[in-house]
């Protein structure tokens, strides 16, 4: 089954999902989406032989027009889900629409604790004792969707180590969230 990685950043859980698509046959990552065009993550699909459409916001006058042709270049793919993996933007209705409740989204907290940008950071001020994963389907709002699933993290030490500790957690965590839900085991 095909399936589409926004991802804006360092790429590590691209990387994750692509690494364990091998596990069994569920997904294929077959097009990594990207609004950054010097993210290191655009350099990982290289690597595994992904096909990249990576573009400007500024280069569009608008979400809809930069929306419908990433939704052409889906539809080229025959993409089934979309996975969202440190994509920094807020998904607009031409693709809402397209793919309704086939988008999934990873946040570094316990939803709907610390939503937004920063969540690590937000937790850390708060000084929470746990904090945590959520995979949940994205919906209009900001990190708001239902929720699929929540792992929680203890805060034992400085913004390193929890940064560590949940990228660790969502490294296995969202492969096998999106295959569940692929193969219609897991729902919200
Ligand atoms: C992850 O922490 C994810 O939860 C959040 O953005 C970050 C992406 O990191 N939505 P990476 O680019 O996958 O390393």
């Amino acid at each position: 089954i095909p399936i589409a990685v926004f991802a804006s950043g360092s790429g590590s859980n691209f990387e994750a999902l692509v690494e364990r698509a091998g596990e069994g046959p569920t997904y294929n990552v077959s097009l990594l989406v990207c609004d950054q065009p010097e993210a290191a993550v655009i350099e990982k699909a290289r690597r595994f032989g992904i096909d990249v459409f990576s573009f400007r916001s500024k280069d569009y006058p608008d979400k809809a027009t930069f929306e419908s042709e990433i939704l052409q270049k889906l539809r080229d793919k025959s993409i089934e889900w979309c996975v969202l993996a440190g994509y920094m933007r807020l998904i607009g209705p031409t693709l809402l629409r397209a793919y309704e409740g086939k988008i999934f989204n990873i946040h570094p907290s316990l939803l709907p604790a610390f939503p937004g940008k920063d969540a690590i950071g937000q937790a850390l001020d708060a000084k929470v004792k746990v904090t945590g994963v959520t995979v949940h389907f994205v919906d209009e709002g900001m990190d708001t969707g239902p929720i699929i699933e929540q792992i929680p993290v203890r805060i034992e030490g400085d913004r390193t180590r929890l940064q560590h500790d949940i990228q660790r957690v969502e490294h296995d965590l969202y492969p096998t969230v999106v295959k569940q839900c692929i193969k219609g085991e897991k729902a919200t």
